[in-house]
């Protein structure tokens, strides 16, 4: 029972881990990896496969960056020859980057069954990429697994037969629960000069908040605020370093004498970071869901967030991007505003065994 698993971006990757190893010890599923390279960089890529114990890519696309249109349609033209010489039973894809709906298009149109695992999440704004990649994934999808409530509500509303929906706790948690004492010996809080507690920990990735300039400028208006109370370790995604590059606000960074950036973190140095951080401020979706576990306060700078049972039960707080929204909110939390958090149900690190053992028993 061949499976094609495929992982593309950064993202892909602690949410493939668990799923590869529980796989191979769930006969008679045999998995297959494809690595479509769309993050190719060895901070963006290598560097996980071999902290998380990932194992080495039976095929690597190798497409690289381009425009939304050159990506995908590059992912689909390389990956279809794989599917049509394996022949797998199904191929799974996971999250939202383009890469998954890329592939997914192809195994659909191939007549084989698609599994998509962090399925049914919905920030209900259309302009964000993602949002497009998990309405169309699903849309198409035989099998949907799905890490939280709304998953299962947003995928009945759409009209998905219950049947093919399972909810079965977040992947991503796995991988996380499973790496916390090996994150606890990272020297990066040593290398830093960071005590525990003290400082807050910054990313910033998101189209809507870095390709804009006057976006960006607003974001940095409150991080310049914030940056003046603890120090703000910022590891930089290639996209928003370039964007900064290219624009007046890297100048503007010099001046914020307390923001640190760095080079992106492997794994193991940014869980050990945000596990110690007394706030982290973002623009990402996973990183809401690990702040939740870690019980580490959150601010996501966005209008909206997919994740709803993060700040619902969790840390997070979805805070906006008006900087007075986000200043406040980090007052609140300074002050020691917060309700205590919980952990949302099923996110006990037995997600992958859960899919595998779905899988062993419905694809036979
Ligand atoms: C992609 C995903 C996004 C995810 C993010 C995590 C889509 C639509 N977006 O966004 O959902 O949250 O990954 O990082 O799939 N680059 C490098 N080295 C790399 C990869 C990218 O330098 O290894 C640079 C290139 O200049 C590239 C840019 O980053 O053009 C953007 O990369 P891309 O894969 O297009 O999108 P991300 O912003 O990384």
């Amino acid at each position: 029972m061949k499976i094609i698993c495929v992982a593309g971006a950064r993202p892909n990757f602690m949410k493939i881990a668990p799923l590869m190893a529980a796989f191979k010890a769930r006969p008679p599923i045999e998995p297959f990896l494809v690595h479509t390279g769309q993050h190719y960089d060895e901070k963006m890529s290598d560097l996980f496969f071999r902290q998380l114990g990932i194992p080495t890519p039976d095929v690597n696309l190798g497409v690289g960056s381009g425009s939304h249109a050159v990506q995908t349609a590059q992912v689909m033209t390389l990956f279809e020859p794989v599917v049509l010489e394996h022949k797998p039973a199904a191929v799974l894809v996971v999250g939202d980057v383009n890469s998954t709906i890329a592939c997914g298009l192809v195994a659909v149109k191939l007549g084989v069954k698609l599994i998509h695992v962090e399925a049914g999440l919905r920030s209900f704004d259309k302009a964000m990429p993602e949002e497009i990649n998990r309405l169309l994934t699903d849309a198409i999808s035989d099998m949907l697994f799905c890490t939280e409530h709304s998953g299962v509500e947003n995928l009945e509303h759409e009209g998905v037969p219950k049947e093919k929906i399972f909810l079965v706790g977040n992947v991503m948690i796995d991988t996380l629960l499973a790496n916390r004492d090996k994150a606890e010996k990272s020297p990066i809080l040593d290398d830093l000069k960071l005590k525990s507690g003290s400082y807050g920990v910054l990313t910033l990735h998101r189209p809507s908040n870095v390709d804009d300039p006057v976006a960006l400028g607003r974001l940095l208006d409150a991080i310049e605020v914030v940056q003046k109370d603890i120090p703000i370790i910022f590891p930089i995604h290639p996209r928003t370093r370039k964007n900064l590059s290219q624009s007046a606000l890297g100048k503007r960074l010099d001046s914020m004498t307390n923001l640190r950036l760095i080079d992106p973190a492997g794994y193991l140095d940014f869980l050990k970071l945000t596990a110690n951080a007394c706030v982290v401020l973002t623009d990402s979706g996973g990183i809401q869901e690990e702040t939740t576990i870690l019980k580490v306060p959150c601010l996501t700078m966005r209008e909206s967030t997919e994740r709803p049972i993060t700040a619902e039960l969790g840390s997070n707080r979805v805070v906006g991007t008006d900087p007075q929204a986000i200043i406040a909110a980090w007052r609140d939390i300074q002050s020691g505003k917060m309700r205590p958090p919980q952990i949302p149900p099923m996110w006990d690190g037995k997600a992958a065994q859960r899919i595998a053992e779905i899988l062993a028993e419905k694809l036979a």
